[in-house]
C-alpha cells in the first residue's frame, strides 16, 4: 500500500490524465463507445446509476443472434465500482472487450459507491443511509438491476460476471431465489469467488463473536455514529483522522488489505495507477464490514446475525438464516488461483465446491493471478475474458441466442 501511495503522490504532482477526471459513462464515451446511464431505484429507496454499453465500436453481431445482443452484466467487488471493468485500455478492459465481441454490456453498481449515493428519504450524510450490508446489495441492488436490464431489453436471461464480493452477492441471491429467478442467469462466471472462509484473514478475524455482536447492536441502534467506510482518495490527513479511533483503525486496515495491501501489484499496469486510484476505492458501510467479519466466523454465507432476540424479530428464528449455496441450480463457472490471497484456493475448494450442487459446472484454477488481477490484470484479457466470451459463444451455438 505504501508503494501505491508513493506512486499516487508522484502521479498527482504531475498533470492529470483526462481519464482521471471522467466518471464511468463519460470515460466510456471518451473511448468512442456508445453509452447510456440508467437509474435503478430499489424497493428500499436507493437509486444507483447503471452504465450500459449497448454495442461495440464496430457494432459487431454474434453469429446466430440476428439483431439481438445478449446481455453480459458485470458486478464489482468490495470498495470498487463499475469502473473496475474499465481501468485498462479498451482492447484489455472487460467492459469494452465484451462490447466489441457483440454483447450488450451492463455495469452494475451497489449503494454507497459514487454511483449509488441517492435515496428517496435519506441523505448520504444521514446515518440511516448507511444501514445496509452485502445482503442488501444482493437482495435489492443486484436483483433489481438485473430485472431492470432484462425488462429494458425484453430479454429473458443474461450472462453474469462478478468479481469477489460481486460473486458473493450473486451466490447469496441465487441461494434464496426460486428456479424461475435463477433461470434469469444463463451462466454465472465467478472470478475470485467467495462464499465463506476457512482460513483466517487479518484483520477480519480479529474480533471475537461476542464483541462483533455487540458492535452490530450499537451500529443498528445508531449509537456508534454509523458511518460509511471510506478511504479518502487524496488527503492522508483525513485518513489519519478517520482511522484514529482504535476500532475504526481495524476497519481502515481491513480496507487497505482488501484494496491492495495484502498483495503484490501482480499484473497491474503501473502507468494506469493514477487513473485507477482516482476512481478507487469506493465507500461501503461499517455494517457491511461487520457482516463480512461474521462471514469469516461462520465459514458460510448467512444473513447478518443480529443476536438471538433481534434475529427472532427480523427472521422469525434465533439463528441468522443460512444462504445455502447448495440451492443453486444456475450454471456456475469458477475462476480462482493459488496466488489469490484474499479469496484463497482452499476456501474455494472446501466451501464453494463442496457446498454447491448441480449448479457448479466448471472451474478453472489459474496460475499467478492475484485477487485484483482477475479484474484489472493484463493477462486477464487472454486468460479470463476471451475464454469467457468463447464459452458464451459455445453456449449460444448449442442452445440458441
Ligand atoms: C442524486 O442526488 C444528487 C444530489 O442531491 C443530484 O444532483 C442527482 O441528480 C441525483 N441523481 C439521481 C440519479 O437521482
Ligand atoms: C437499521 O435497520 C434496522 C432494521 O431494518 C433498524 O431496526 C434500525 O433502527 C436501523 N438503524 C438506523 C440507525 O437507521
Ligand atoms: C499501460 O498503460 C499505458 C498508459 O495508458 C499504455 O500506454 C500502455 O500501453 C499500457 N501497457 C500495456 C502493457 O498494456
Amino acid at each position: 500500500m505504501i508503494a501505491l501511495l508513493i506512486l499516487f503522490l508522484a502521479a498527482s504532482s504531475a498533470t492529470k490524465e483526462i481519464e482521471e477526471t471522467l466518471d464511468a459513462a463519460d470515460y466510456i464515451a471518451y473511448y468512442g463507445y456508445p453509452v447510456e446511464r440508467h437509474y435503478v431505484t430499489t424497493d428500499d429507496g436507493y437509486t444507483s446509476e447503471v452504465q450500459r454499453i449497448p454495442s461495440g465500436r464496430d457494432e459487431r453481431l454474434i453469429e446466430g443472434c440476428s439483431k439481438k445482443r445478449p446481455i453480459v452484466f458485470f458486478m464489482h467487488g468490495l470498495f470498487a465500482s463499475s469502473y473496475l471493468y474499465l481501468f485498462n485500455l479498451p482492447s484489455q478492459s472487460p467492459a469494452f472487450v465484451f462490447a466489441d465481441a457483440g454483447f450488450d454490456v451492463w455495469l452494475g453498481n451497489v449503494r454507497g459507491t459514487e454511483y449509488g449515493m441517492n435515496h428517496t428519504k435519506f441523505d448520504a450524510k444521514d446515518p440511516s443511509f448507511w444501514n445496509f450490508t452485502l445482503y442488501d446489495y444482493s437482495h435489492y441492488d443486484l436483483r433489481q438491476q438485473i430485472e431492470y436490464a432484462l425488462e429494458e431489453t425484453g430479454q429473458e436471461s443474461l450472462f453474469y460476471v462478478g468479481h469477489s464480493q460481486g460473486t458473493t452477492v450473486m451466490f447469496a441471491r441465487l441461494a434464496e431465489a426460486d428456479a424461475t429467478w435463477q433461470n434469469k442467469i444463463r451462466l454465472f462466471f465467478a472470478l475470485g469467488p467467495t462464499a465463506g472462509f476457512l482460513k483466517p484473514l487479518m484483520p477480519f478475524t480479529l474480533l471475537e463473536k461476542g464483541l462483533l455482536q455487540k458492535l452490530i447492536q450499537y451500529v443498528l441502534d445508531g449509537r456508534f455514529g454509523i458511518q460509511p467506510v471510506q478511504i479518502p482518495k487524496t488527503l492522508l490527513s483525513h485518513l489519519a483522522d478517520f482511522c484514529s479511533s482504535p476500532f475504526l483503525s481495524h476497519l481502515c486496515s481491513a480496507g487497505f488489505h482488501i484494496a491492495s495491501g495484502l498483495e503484490k501489484l501482480g499484473q497491474v499496469n503501473a502507468s494506469r495507477l493514477p487513473i485507477i486510484l482516482s476512481h478507487f476505492p469506493s465507500a461501503t458501510s461499517t455494517l457491511n464490514m461487520l457482516h463480512w467479519m461474521q462471514i469469516f466466523k461462520y465459514h458460510e454465507l448467512r444473513r447478518l446475525d443480529l443476536g438471538a432476540e433481534r434475529n427472532m424479530i427480523a427472521y422469525g428464528q434465533e439463528e441468522a438464516p443460512k444462504l445455502d449455496i447448495g440451492n443453486i441450480v444456475a450454471q456456475t463457472i469458477l475462476y480462482f488461483s493459488k496466488d489469490d490471497r484474499i479469496t484463497d484456493e482452499v476456501d474455494v475448494r472446501e466451501i464453494i465446491m463442496k457446498q454447491m450442487g448441480p449448479g457448479l459446472i466448471e472451474n478453472y484454477d489459474l496460475d499467478h493471478f492475484t485477487h485484483s488481477d482477475f479484474a484489472i490484470g493484463l493477462r486477464a484479457t487472454d486468460e479470463v475474458y476471451k475464454p469467457i466470451i468463447y464459452r458464451i459463444y459455445k453456449e449460444i451455438q448449442k442452445n440458441g441466442c
